[in-house]
């Protein structure tokens, strides 16, 4: 296992790129499959889930190759022979096969996907959106077996799970007839679904609000596509530029999508401009207690709590963060706390930081990708060494981020 050392506080300037959004390329990498042509993906980050997905696709016969930031991708040759079962159990994201394999070839044995341990992870939404399409579904030991009974429209009903929504999504697009789907998320990834699948010739309207609707068409063409900028990247950097109080300039992001988030750091008192595509921030000398509460979009994201929760502890007087969506999410704060931070943990989705206080560098550890994320921050703002473990958890979201920060002028080090 690797780790990195940091030596802080970091003096840092200049300005940081956002690569591609993980949570949107990992789903259009999946709906190439319900594309027998050649598809080029531009601004894939080279990071470890993206790259496990590509493994199990070419294990089963998909032609990808990487240049760079761009893939291209042929998956005419795919066969219907399962997914790899030790590389979908690596992680979560990996469920969105199963939506596609399903319109593709009408079945797919998958075991239950692995990913962070941030919560129970439950996949009953999926499942019971399969079974509303007309998918039998059978566990048998650890391995989920899906197939497929009927490949017509419907009209159906979920809860807003980003996975489960991309997944009724791509089980429909090849379909006979009307689909629509009603309560689905919202998150900008979706809309960057539905616009990769209908510039390949899909017909989906709605995707951005709570009701999906899909005219099935026969088949989907080849293209060339640019993924969206990872929302929860820039608001690691801004969060960094927030936290050191440095004028950072956070560049290739889409701000539209930073939102409430951006709300919520102009509350704690950060003065920063906003261009087409950059957030840069200006001054963070005087920063203020605010509560947060995490909600499906278009509330505060999950992703974007860890990293605001380190900037609180920057801030004058008492904040509050409720996490009401994963119920280990939170953990991260007792890694600030062996810092120098001051929490009180009120229960496991609910705690408050008290500020604001100097950190120390400390031996701490990633548990999650955001949080292992957050604690590079907290490692550039404290006093002395940082020893971050596990940093395995942050290559699966994250490309060569130390080399990335390096260039702002942080001293961090992978040790391998
Ligand atoms: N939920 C269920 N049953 C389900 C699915 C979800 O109860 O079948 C619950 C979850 O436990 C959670 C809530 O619904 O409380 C929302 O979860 P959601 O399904 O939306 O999460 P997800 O689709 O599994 C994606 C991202 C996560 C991100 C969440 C929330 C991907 C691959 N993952 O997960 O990203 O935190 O949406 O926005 O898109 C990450 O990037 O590190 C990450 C964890």
């Amino acid at each position: 296992m690797s780790k990195f050392e940091i030596q802080g506080p970091a003096k840092l300037t200049g300005e940081i790129s956002v690569l591609g959004a993980k949570n949107s390329a990992l789903k259009l990498i999946a709906a190439t499959v319900l594309i027998k042509d050649k598809v080029v993906l531009e601004n894939v980050p080279d990071i470890l889930d993206i790259n496990i997905l590509i493994d199990i696709l070419k294990k089963n016969g998909a032609e990808i190759v990487r240049t760079g930031h761009t893939l291209n991708i042929d998956t005419t040759n795919l066969t219907s022979a399962d997914p790899d079962e030790t590389l979908v159990e690596k992680f979560r994201g990996s469920i969105v096969l199963a939506g596609p394999y399903l319109a593709r070839f009408g079945k797919i044995n998958i075991p239950q996907p692995g990913g962070c341990a941030i919560g129970a992870r439950p996949i009953d939404d999926h499942l019971n959106g399969f079974r509303q399409l007309g998918t039998d579904i059978v566990k048998n030991g650890c391995i989920y077996e899906y197939k497929r009974e009927k490949n017509e429209g419907a009209q159906i009903e979920i809860r807003p799970s980003v996975t489960a929504t991309e997944n009724m999504i791509m089980t429909q697009v090849l379909a006979k007839g009307l689909t629509t789907i009603n309560n689905v998320a919202r998150e900008p990834q979706i809309a960057d679904l539905a616009n990769f699948l209908n510039q390949a010739g899909a017909k989906i309207s709605g995707a951005g609000t709570s009701t999906i609707t899909i005219e099935g068409v026969e088949e989907l063409k080849g293209l060339t596509y640019k993924v969206m900028p990872d929302p929860f990247e820039a608001c690691t950097f801004i969060c960094l530029a927030a936290a050191t109080n440095t004028q950072i300039k956070i560049k290739d992001c889409e701000p539209n999508h930073l939102y409430p988030f951006l709300d919520k750091l102009k509350e704690i008192g950060v003065d920063f401009e906003i261009g087409s595509d950059y957030v840069k921030i200006n001054d963070a000398s005087h920063l203020k207690a605010i509560d947060i509460t995490t909600g499906v979009f278009p509330e505060f994201s999950t992703d974007m709590q860890a990293q605001t929760g380190v900037v609180l502890t920057q801030a004058q007087g008492t904040s509050h963060i409720n996490e009401t969506l994963f119920e280990n999410r939170l953990g991260y704060l007792n890694e600030l706390e062996n810092m120098g931070a001051k929490i009180k943990m009120i229960n496991a989705h609910e705690a408050n930081i008290y500020g604001p206080t100097k950190l120390v560098g400390a031996q701490i550890k990633s548990l999650d990708l955001r949080a292992g994320a957050t604690m590079i921050l907290a490692g550039l703002i404290a006093e002395g060494e940082t020893t971050i473990d596990h940093i395995e958890i942050i290559d699966r979201g994250y490309e060569k981020i130390e080399e990335r920060l390096a260039q702002l002028g942080a001293n961090i080090k992978r040790i391998s």
